[in-house]
């Protein structure tokens, strides 16, 4: 489901595909979030599916508030596609919609182990991870960000991309 899904989402990307927010970010986006999800209880698929579609709507690298409602409705346009149940089906609605507009997050695990698994790659554009910024214990574990933040630094392409992906 993952790879077919990913196709769709490459075909509608409007930025380069291995930019800062492409390809390689989703990648280690959804391994830190397979790192996270055991620890945090988050359900796994959603946490997956949220790291190819966060960033897909984006249309600026940088200042773009409306690409977490545009993927929002990206995932909504696809809900034949996608093998969830419903109430899951809406945690990734919700991620995706919550990673940019931050209404009052709810307090559901599956939900702020998304956005963690985002914030922990952002030193890929300079920034130091935030520990205040951080929702779960699991992402604040100096282990896990030691980790991630490494990764993020260098660029490195995450062994997905590769071994599930075929890119
Ligand atoms: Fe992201």
């Amino acid at each position: 489901m993952l790879a077919q899904l990913l196709k769709i989402v490459i075909d509608q990307y409007r930025l380069k595909v291995d930019g800062v927010h492409g390809i390689h970010h989703w990648g280690r986006v959804l391994e830190n979030g397979r790192r996270l999800a055991p620890l945090t209880g988050a359900d796994p698929r959603v946490v997956e599916l949220f790291a190819i579609f966060h960033d897909a709507c984006r249309w600026r690298d940088f200042l773009d508030h409306d690409h977490g409602h545009r993927a929002a409705k990206l995932v909504q346009s696809l809900r034949g596609d996608i093998d969830l149940d419903d109430d899951a089906f809406g945690l990734l609605v919700l991620a995706c919609e919550c990673h940019t507009r931050g209404p009052r997050l709810p307090c559901d695990e599956t939900v702020l182990t998304c956005l963690d698994a985002d914030r922990l790659d952002i030193p890929r554009v300079g920034m130091w991870i935030r520990t205040n910024l951080l929702f779960t214990a699991a992402a604040r574990d100096p282990v896990i960000m030691g980790w991630a933040s490494g990764r993020a630094w260098h660029g490195e392409i995450p062994a997905v991309c590769a071994d599930e992906w075929g890119l």
